[in-house]
């Protein structure tokens, strides 16, 4: 079975971060989440994919080519305009078979494909959207299902006590090709507000199953750093390539670590770094391959993409680099969210 992942939006409530990629190469973890995803996907017995390209389509396309470094295969469906979450699914038809998965790829999650797969084929319906149970439903759209899980309505950001319950969409669905010809052609149109809606009001079965583990949306920055909390945290379990030194600190190969250094677990720390006398690293950072930190610098909370540069005595807590950022000596930063090219930062 195909997967198509969902890769085109603008990320516009990550910015600056994404203001010059594609919001699925955010770095979790020292390595992009489309990658993460792809390899994901591929330990459950998926090897081909589409990936629905639209900004900053080239740097997906550059990094993944055809998929083979991967050991699966990727074909690409370009959108000229942006088409909206179902739109986009329009535009990779010709590329998509009978019965396939769609998976939104800003969507950190480790959830097991077999149950909803196998859950799609007892029922007879056209759709599997994968649930997922939020603490509080008032921000979100809730389903309300039937006993056997056929979805009836969508309830928009009901208030908690009137809530039918707490299981919203996952963004990982799986869909029979049918589904398509009630998806206007050219246009943007949402999956969310218009497709699932108008397929219930078609009666062509949309049925709804809790997704197991980890999943969190990183779409804004404090659900973004949260995913990095997570990860060290091991609550998200995503494997890292660097090896864990002590409890909670894990290191990169070549990376120098100067004279009274201190590591305040958790930490993870690429390769290739190097971090100047005295300098305090942790609780919670995410140090990117080829960083360099000076002497003194206290770096709290905090993540940075690879080949950032932060001189001597600087003080960051709560921040998110992009790639190579370079901070003067002394700077004291609190919750900024910068990046090289947009050069801003934003709270
Ligand atoms: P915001 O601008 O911050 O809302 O981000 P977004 O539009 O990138 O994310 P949203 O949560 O709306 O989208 C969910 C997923 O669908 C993300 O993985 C997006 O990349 C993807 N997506 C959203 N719109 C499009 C689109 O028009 N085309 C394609 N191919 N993917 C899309």
């Amino acid at each position: 079975m195909k997967a198509l992942l969902l890769a085109g939006g603008l990320g516009t409530r990550l910015r600056p971060l994404t203001e010059n990629m594609a919001k699925p190469m955010a770095l979790v973890g020292n390595r992009p989440w489309l990658e993460h995803l792809v390899t994901h996907l591929k330990r459950q017995g998926i090897h081909d994919f589409v990936i629905a390209v639209k900004h900053y389509p080239e740097m997906i396309q550059q990094y993944f080519g055809d998929g083979q470094a991967w050991g699966v295969s990727i074909e690409y469906a370009v959108e000229k305009t942006l088409l909206g979450t179902a739109g986009a699914i329009k535009n990779a038809e010709r590329l998509l078979g009978d019965r396939f998965l769609v998976v939104n790829a800003d969507i950190i999650h480790e959830a097991s494909l077999i149950p909803l797969l196998e859950f799609h084929m007892q029922h007879k319906g056209a759709v599997t959207i994968g649930l997922t149970e939020v603490e509080d439903p008032s921000q979100y759209g809730v389903v309300e299902q039937t006993w056997s899980g056929e979805i009836v309505r969508f309830v928009e950001k009901p208030d908690k006590s009137q809530a039918p319950s707490r299981l919203i969409n996952a963004g990982i669905y799986v869909m029979d090709k049918e589904v398509l010809k009630w998806i206007p052609q050219g246009r943007e149109v949402s999956i969310e507000r218009e497709t699932f809606p108008l397929l219930i009001e078609q009666g062509v079965g949309v049925y709804g199953k809790t997704i197991d583990g980890y999943w969190m949306d990183m779409g804004t920055k404090t659900r973004y750093r949260q995913v990095h909390w997570d990860l060290l945290d091991r609550t998200l379990s995503l494997p890292f390539a660097q090896k864990e030194q002590n409890k909670g600190i894990w290191i990169g190969e070549e990376t120098v670590v100067g004279q009274g250094v201190l590591f305040v677990p958790p930490v993870l720390i690429g390769d290739r770094v190097r971090i100047g006398e005295r300098s305090v690293i942790g609780p919670y950072a995410v140090i990117g391959d080829d960083c360099e930190l000076g002497k003194n610098v206290r770096c709290q909370e905090t993540i940075m993409w690879h080949g950032c540069k932060v001189h001597d005595a600087a003080q960051l807590k709560n921040c998110i680099f992009g790639y190579g950022l370079e901070l003067g000596a002394s700077h004291i930063l609190h919750e900024a969210v910068m990046n090289r090219m947009a050069g801003g930062s934003q709270a």
